[in-house]
């Protein structure tokens, strides 16, 4: 299994879903952890899980939507742990209001697509600069995005989330080619509809009907199938990965939109 023995890793949105588990995946396999997010309690929780599960792991609050808290966290970690090397650049603006208001392009209200932008865009920009900074001062390090196929594919609604997680996806290519030669890495996992707290109160079944369908692997993915993702590419075995999306999927972007009915249509005739 993917060691991270004496790596200290950051992750943003920690609190829950894929953050949760790519904290606590990274830290059963030997990371030193800072789990951050918005909502306090959720972060504490989570470190008290890792260091329940006997690994090491400490939070502080982290808004990706306000420049200070960000730089806060970087240097907080810096402090508790000494170093880092790690970032998983995770957390997304996902409030109620941003996710019921972003629908389409024709009655999005502007402030729901400036806040997509201030928060998503800007604040995993914000991360990288952070990171980049601190992974300087540790001599290298691997910066991981969380962006998702909505990023890759259009959806039939959430163009400002979508339009955000393309964004993210170049930052992730600029990243990996400004800060290469220092030994820092970028990449991206973008994951297709994953089981989640927020999916489960937003998307009604038959739409994560739909979306299973459409995956080869035959089920729904989950956060573990992505933190398993991002812990590889927080270690030494994807040294030489960098500069890449890549999707945490089960294969949903590989194949042609008729693939699902023509595989219904097959199978009963
Ligand atoms: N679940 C999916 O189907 C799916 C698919 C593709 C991409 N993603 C991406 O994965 C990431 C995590 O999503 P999830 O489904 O695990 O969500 P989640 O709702 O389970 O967890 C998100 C966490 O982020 C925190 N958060 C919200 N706003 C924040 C902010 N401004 N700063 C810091 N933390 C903040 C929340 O408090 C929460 O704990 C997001 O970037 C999301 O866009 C999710």
């Amino acid at each position: 299994m993917t060691t991270l023995a004496n790596k200290v890793a950051m992750v943003t949105g920690a609190g829950s879903g894929i953050g949760r588990a790519s904290a606590m995946t990274m830290a059963a396999r030997g990371a030193l952890v800072m789990v951050t997010d918005l909502d306090p309690a959720r972060a504490a929780a989570v470190a008290a899980e890792i260091v329940e599960a006997g690994g090491s792991a400490s939070c502080i609050v982290c808004d990706i939507g306000n420049d200070d808290s960000i730089r806060a966290a970087v240097e907080a970690t810096e402090t508790r742990f000494g170093r880092l090397n790690v970032l998983h650049n995770n957390a997304a603006l996902l409030s109620d209001e941003a996710i019921r208001g972003d629908q389409e392009i024709l009655d999005i209200p502007i402030a729901i697509w400036d806040r997509t932008m201030e928060v998503t865009v800007r604040g995993t920009m914000l991360a990288c600069r952070y990171a980049v900074h601190a992974m300087r001062r540790a001599g290298g390090g691997s910066i991981i995005n969380t962006s998702s196929i909505y990023g890759i594919r259009a959806a039939n609604r959430m163009p400002a989330y979508s339009v955000s997680k393309a964004a993210v996806n170049m930052l992730t290519e600029v990243v990996a080619a400004a800060y290469g030669r220092d030994g820092i890495r970028c990449n991206a996992v973008a994951p297709s509809m994953m089981r989640t707290p927020t999916l489960d109160k937003y998307v009604p079944e038959a739409i994560v009907a739909y979306n299973e369908d459409a995956a080869l692997v035959p089920r729904l993915g989950g956060p573990q199938d992505v933190a398993n993702v991002v812990a590889f590419l927080a270690s030494d075995e994807s040294a030489y990965m960098t500069g890449h999306v890549f999707p945490v999927d089960g294969g949903t972007l590989s194949h042609l939109p008729t693939y699902g009915d023509e595989r219904r249509y097959l199978a009963a005739h």
